[in-house]
């Protein structure tokens, strides 16, 4: 018997929004910017106007253009007013999607059936030949996610050592069955953008499609350049750019579960469509993943860009570059520790730069008991940070509370066999990846097992003992391996 039933009468409605609260209370503190992703907030002003919009087409859905033209009109505009900002030119096309992620997704669906569909003469021996997409280290997992949902081989291309795509690696990496390179504007996890022209030249002269992952910097790296900064050109500017994603839910400052996938022209979007002629429910076309598409997101969409205007954009990426600079100048000035790479937007990840007095986790953990939210990162050991309004005023207090820590985490060098430093210490270490992934999978199996377990529910013992148990696999398997090749 499931504690969890629908109550046989419906609950008080305000009871249920008391508990609603309640329930919330518990959740990271972001309005006052101890979050560092997550949550893209311009304002409360702009964010209860959001919520006023997305109310106002709460109920309608996009999924039938031809019942909401309103939506219709809206998905137009804001792929138009996108288009326009990205140079896209007047044969360049797209649609919304539910986020980053259903943008990346689709266009590697998309990109495959576009590639298999210039192979068609050989499509019998094609189908033995897996299609392959070049990635930088640094993309976002949806593309990996995508490869393996719409079976291509992911090819991943090394980054230099300011954390950009190494051109040289991805050409070496080409061959017959490359079917698209990637390049990210900017990635997540260093905040650079990759060589975009340097990947366009060479996707052209190749005659390979090129998509440049803009979900973080679509709406910020226009205005960032407009205001003067030394933007390298990243959009479809770049002749060889064939699509790019752009979410309006981050930058753009629309309600979540609003994106855009781009393309230079419908030649190759036109493979993303879906049609069923033949279904009993009547036919059925789609353009991408989702079937229902909530009117709120669209129309909120819409509504962000018109009401916060270029002046809007640039006046808020003003502040953000400014609290960028004084960021990375602070990290930077802390004796221990290193931003990495030359951020060119507001995402910024760094590390220890003497790991024998600094653990990196361990200033996390320390962090984290300051109250604040923190990302960590691997391939190297770091800790992340993207930068939105709410930390205008949160930034001085969370380099003071860095320095605080560092200062603490030199003190004591034992705080690295604790806490999550050490199952993270731990995780870094362990070369074969199928253990870390096999123990993942475990979790995410209680996590959407019939009890629910939250991850972060674990007792200390409890993670004491996920690394002991980590450490004796290792050993375990470091044993068998030895024996082998002892033989
Ligand atoms: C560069 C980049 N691409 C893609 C995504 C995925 O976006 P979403 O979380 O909306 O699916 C993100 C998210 O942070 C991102 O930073």
């Amino acid at each position: 018997m499931s504690e969890y039933k629908i109550p046989e009468k419906g609950i008080d409605k305000a009871l249920l929004l008391e508990q609603l609260k309640t329930y919330g209370s518990d959740d990271k503190d972001w309005k006052n910017g101890k979050v560092w992703s997550l949550v893209y907030h311009l304002d409360d002003e702009h964010s209860d106007f959001m919520k006023t919009v997305y109310t106002s087409y709460f109920s309608e859905n996009g999924l039938n253009p031809v019942a909401f033209k309103s939506l219709k009109r809206f998905e137009h505009e804001t792929v138009r007013m996108t288009l326009d900002m990205l140079h896209g030119g007047t044969k360049s096309v797209g649609n919304m999607t539910s986020g980053g992620t259903g943008s990346i997704t689709i266009a590697i669906k998309c990109y495959r059936d576009y590639f298999l569909s210039k192979r068609k003469l050989i499509k019998g021996v094609y189908k033995f030949i897996q299609p392959e997409m070049i990635l930088p280290a640094s993309a976002h997992p949806a593309f990996r996610k995508a490869a393996q949902y719409f079976g291509v081989k992911v090819v991943e291309a090394p980054l230099d050592k300011n954390f950009r795509v190494d051109v040289k690696a991805v050409k070496r990496l080409i061959n017959l069955n490359t079917m698209l390179i990637v390049g990210s504007a900017p990635c997540y996890p260093y905040g650079v953008i990759d060589p975009i022209e340097d990947l366009g030249k060479l996707a052209k002269r190749r005659n390979i499609p090129l998509h440049v992952d803009a979900c973080v910097g679509g709406f910020i790296l226009p205005f960032v350049e407009a205001l003067g900064y030394p933007i390298p050109a990243f959009d479809f500017r770049v002749e060889g750019v064939t699509s790019m994603s752009a979410d309006i839910h981050k930058y753009g400052y629309a309600a979540k579960g609003a994106s855009l996938i781009l393309y230079r022209s419908m030649d190759i979007m036109k493979h993303q469509f879906f049609i069923d002629e033949s279904w009993c429910g009547g036919i059925y076309i789609s353009p991408s993943l989702q079937g229902t598409k909530p009117g709120g997101a669209i129309a909120s969409a819409w509504a962000a860009l018109k009401a916060i205007g270029r002046e809007g954009y640039m006046t808020n990426a003003k502040l953000l570059m400014e609290l960028t600079q004084s960021m990375v100048d602070g990290i930077n000035a802390i004796d221990g520790l290193e931003v990495m790479g030359h951020p060119e937007v507001c995402l910024i990840g760094f590390r220890s730069s003497d790991k024998r007095k600094v653990n990196i986790f361990v200033i996390g953990d320390l962090m984290e008991k300051k109250g604040w939210h923190i990302d960590r990162q691997q391939n190297p050991n770091s800790l992340h940070i993207s930068l939105n309004p709410t930390h205008e005023f949160a930034t001085e207090e969370y380099l003071k509370d860095l320095k605080d820590c560092v200062a603490h985490a030199k003190a004591h060098p034992e705080l690295k066999n604790e806490g999550d430093a050490a199952m993270y210490g731990m995780v870094a270490k362990i070369p074969l990846r199928g253990m870390i992934k096999k123990e993942l999978m475990s979790l995410m199996e209680e996590m959407y097992g019939p009890e629910g377990k939250m991850p972060d529910n674990e007792t200390q013992d409890e993670k004491n003992d996920i690394v002991s148990k980590l450490a004796r696999t290792y050993i375990e398997w470091a044993e068998k391996l030895e024996s082998i090749f002892s033989k």
